[in-house]
This record gives C-alpha cells, structure tokens and sequence, in this order.
C-alpha cells in the first residue's frame, strides 16, 4: 500500500428506489415489508491509485461516477467491498455539497477548513489567500445561498486546494468557471503534483483529460470498461456515447477487450489510413480579415512574476503588425508577442524568451532570441529593450497563455533576470468554413469525392 495513494477492492453500492415517498418510510418501521427496488450504482468495481497519479474520469451520465468518488471520499459508505486511502484527502464533490447555504462566504470557509482538519489559526492563515483567489469580492461577507455557480465553485475550489492535499478529487466542478479561472485551477494542479500528490478528477472535456492525465478510467453502468491511456480512454468513450442502442452491448464488449492491448498494438488495430486525392483550388483561400480586437475582460487572472534579478519584464502584449493591441486573434493571421526588458542591472549573456500553452497548462511552442548557442553579450544598467516575436497563430479556436524570461549573468552567476508565468492570455475566434479541430491548425484541406456507385458495397454490409 506504500506506493499506492488509494485501493478500491470489489466495491459495489446499493440504493433502494421508491415509487412513494411513504414506502420508504414503511420499509423503515416494518423491515420485512420490502417495498423498494434494489438498483445497483455501481459494481464490483476495483481501482487501485497509484502516488502522483492524474486520474481522469469519465462516463456517461448516470454510470456511476459521483457515487465512486464519493465513497472514495468517505460521505459515503459502500454497500460491499473495501477501501483503503494513504494521505489527507480534500475534494470538490458536486455543487451543494460541503458548504451552507445559510452561511456567509467567510464561515464557511472556516467550517470547511476544519472539517479538512485545519486548526483556527491555520485557517486565519491562510484565508486572505483562500479569498484572493476565489476573487469574490464582498460576496465572501454573503450567505452562500446568493452565490452564482461560479463563485461558488471558486471558493470551494480555493478552499478544497489550501490545505495542500496529498489527494485532490475534484468532480465536473471546474466546467462551470471561465478559461481564466480554469487556468488558476489547473495550476494548482500543477501544484499538487509537484509536490508529489495525487488528483483524479471527472470531466466530459476531451482534451484537458488527454493533456491532463497519465491514465483515464471510463465508467458505464456501475462498472469499470476501461483503465488506459487517455486518449484511448476517450476514444472509446466517445464510440460508446455515439453508438446507435442496438449496438450497445457489442460495443461494451469490445471496449473491455482493449483493455488487453498495449497502447502501440491498440493504435496499429484502430487507426487506418484513408487515401486522398488532393487537388488545390481557390475554393480554400484563406479569408483574412481584420477582425482583431482587445477586450479588457480577457485578462489573465493569476499571473506569476518572479522576483527580478537583473531585469524587468514589463508591458507584455499581442499586437497586430501595425501595432494595435489585440487579444481576440484571426486564426492564420499574423501578430506579434512583445514586451520590454528594463535593466536595472547590467548583466551579460542574455536571451529572451516565450512561451504558448493551453488552458490546461500544455505547452504549446515558443521561441528564444537569440538562438541557442548565440546571446547578446552585455547589457548596462539602465537600458530599456523591446523584444518582438512575429509568429503566425496557426492554431484552432480556443484560449491561450503566454510566458514571457529573460535569463542571463547578473553578479556572476547564470539566471533567470525576470520571469513571469500566464503574463497575457488571447482568444483565437471561430470561423466559418474552417474544419480544424483540437488545438493546432495544419491548415488542412479536406475534399471528398464520390468515385463510383456499385450494388454490391449495399450487399456487403448486410
Ligand atoms: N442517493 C441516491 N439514491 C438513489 N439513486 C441514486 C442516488 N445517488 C445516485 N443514484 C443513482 O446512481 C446512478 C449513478 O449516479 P452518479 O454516480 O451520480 O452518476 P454520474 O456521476 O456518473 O452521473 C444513477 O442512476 C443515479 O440515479
Ligand atoms: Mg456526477
């Protein structure tokens, strides 16, 4: 159990359904009279969790995830098997539990932070962070009950994570934030990891569970299919959401046969490759248009500067190539990452860098000038540089981040002079009449054509 975070072993949870409320009631006083309908949430499911472990979940509505976590989590009791859990587990279970609605922001803070084994002072502690990074407002000062879904799930989020967890469980919560807030969450993630700990968390998101996670479990009907990797994982699930219901139970069979393969011998049976005739035409130019703007809303929220040692990293902005600040982009277009380095130190050695990521904290590319054996060799205290990288965003529809450092000698000794993390944000818009999908654009053509028309294709499938 030492390397292991959590072990599920034959868990399987019962709940009685009534059609009438008062059924209830009389199963209750009179336990011979047996008035409910046993259902069974979930089945015989093991599930063992490794340390350091990213766990994503996913499933259907219905198939029992909540329930999972929850027993895992402890607010509820399996019907049969047993559970062992190695660490301080903190969760963010589905929106209304934890937290009273009567009370105020502030309270419950306090309630929950001793319910996750915080002493008072502990909590004092920590509660101006807690607060900063709900970033609520006065609403802390609220009833709870006056709460949209987003601040609620802000502050159970900044509060489930304070206490440094050993485990994380975080159930569909983070859906209801905006990619800012997503961004904050997912680098207390990073945090969580680094120091070793463990998350599992339920998401319908595709990509955050394939970039996210180092294995996905997919749940149907109270069982566990599959526990692979997570793009399988994914694949799969979305083969079974699309099935048609007569297909159903072929299709979970084969699901629970993957599990078998290894990752390479699962891609050489499930991927093949569809032949194309290409043939260029106009049809797909490209329509550029200027229709870049800057909306002051679309702001990082949880940037992170480093102490500076020898510069500053200041006004850091995307702009269009004539110099309008921009951060809603056209895909395919040109624009330009710049921000400017003070030297309040004369330092030697220096390069500047940059950096794009997803919401979810992957990186994407970047670049650093000059170029990896070469820097520039001396810069004195005083000078003001403005450091430009021209690119093309060759990417898809979605939210980005950007890194910016500046590294070097200062005081004879080779650094970061400033560094900050998340320092600008932008949106690449959607487009009509684009196919692209995920998150890079390799301004793809796609063009089917229909070859020939022959009855015994129709037979065939039969
Ligand atoms: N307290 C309960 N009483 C009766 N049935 C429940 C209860 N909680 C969950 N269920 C049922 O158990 C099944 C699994 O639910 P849940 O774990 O919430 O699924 P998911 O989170 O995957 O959507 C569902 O059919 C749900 O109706
Ligand atoms: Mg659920």
């Amino acid at each position: 159990m030492d390397e292991l975070a959590i072990s599920l072993q034959h868990i399987s949870k019962c709940f009685k359904r009534y059609d009438r409320p008062i059924h209830r009631l009389q199963e209750l006083l009179f336990p011979h009279c047996h008035k409910g309908q046993e259902f069974w949430a979930l089945n015989d499911v093991s599930l063992e969790v490794k340390k350091g472990e990213v766990l994503g979940i996913v499933g259907r509505n219905g198939s029992g995830k909540s329930t999972l976590l929850q027993i895992l989590v402890g607010t509820s009791i399996a019907t049969k098997g047993e559970r062992h859990v190695n660490g301080r587990i903190s969760a963010l279970l589905e929106l209304g539990s934890g937290f009273n609605p009567e009370f105020t922001g502030r309270q419950n803070v306090y309630f929950n932070g001793q319910l996750l084994g915080l002493k008072q002072a502990e909590i004092e502690a920590k509660f101006d962070e807690i607060a900063a990074f709900a970033d609520i407002g006065d609403f802390i000062d609220q009833p709870v009950k006056t709460y949209s879904s987003g601040m609620f799930v802000r502050l159970a989020f900044a509060v489930a994570t304070s206490v440094e967890p050993d485990i994380l469980v975080v159930d569909e919560a983070l859906s209801v934030g905006d990619e800012a807030f997503q961004r904050k969450c997912f680098a207390r993630f990073e945090a969580v990891q680094a120091r070793g700990g463990t998350i599992l968390f339920v998401s319908h998101a595709a990509t955050t569970v394939v970039q996210l996670c180092s294995r996905a479990i997919l749940m149907d009907r109270g069982e566990i299919l599959l526990s692979h990797d997570p793009k399988i994982v994914i694949d799969q699930y979305h083969k079974l959401i699309y099935a048609p219901s007569d297909r159903a139970a072929a299709l979970r069979q084969e699901i629970r046969d993957c599990q078998h393969l290894s990752r390479s011998e699962y891609f050489k049976k499930n991927v093949s490759v569809i032949g194309k005739k290409s043939k260029k035409g106009d049809r797909f130019a490209s329509d550029k248009q200027g229709l870049e703007f800057y909306d002051p809303e679309l702001v990082p929220k949880n940037t992170i500067s480093y102490v500076p040692r020898g510069a500053k990293i200041i006004k850091p902005r995307i702009t269009t190539l004539d110099g309008r600040q921009v951060n809603h982009l056209v895909g395919r277009n040109e624009y330009v990452y710049t921000y400017s380095a003070n030297f309040f130190k004369s330092a030697s050695q220096i390069r500047f860098g940059m950096l794009v990521k997803t919401v979810s904290g992957l990186e994407l590319g970047g670049a650093s000038y000059p170029a990896n054996s070469q820097h520039l060799d001396e810069a004195e205290a005083g000078m003001v540089v403005t450091v430009e990288f021209r690119f093309k965003c060759v990417l898809n529809p979605g939210v980005y981040f950007l890194n910016a450092g500046i590294s070097g000698v200062v005081d004879g000794t080779f650094t970061y002079l400033d560094r900050a993390i998340d320092v600008a944000m932008f949106r690449v818009q959607p487009q009509r009449d684009r196919y692209g999908s995920s998150i890079v654009d390799f301004l793809i053509e796609p063009q089917i054509e229909v070859c020939e028309y022959n009855e015994q294709v129709k037979l065939e499938s039969l």
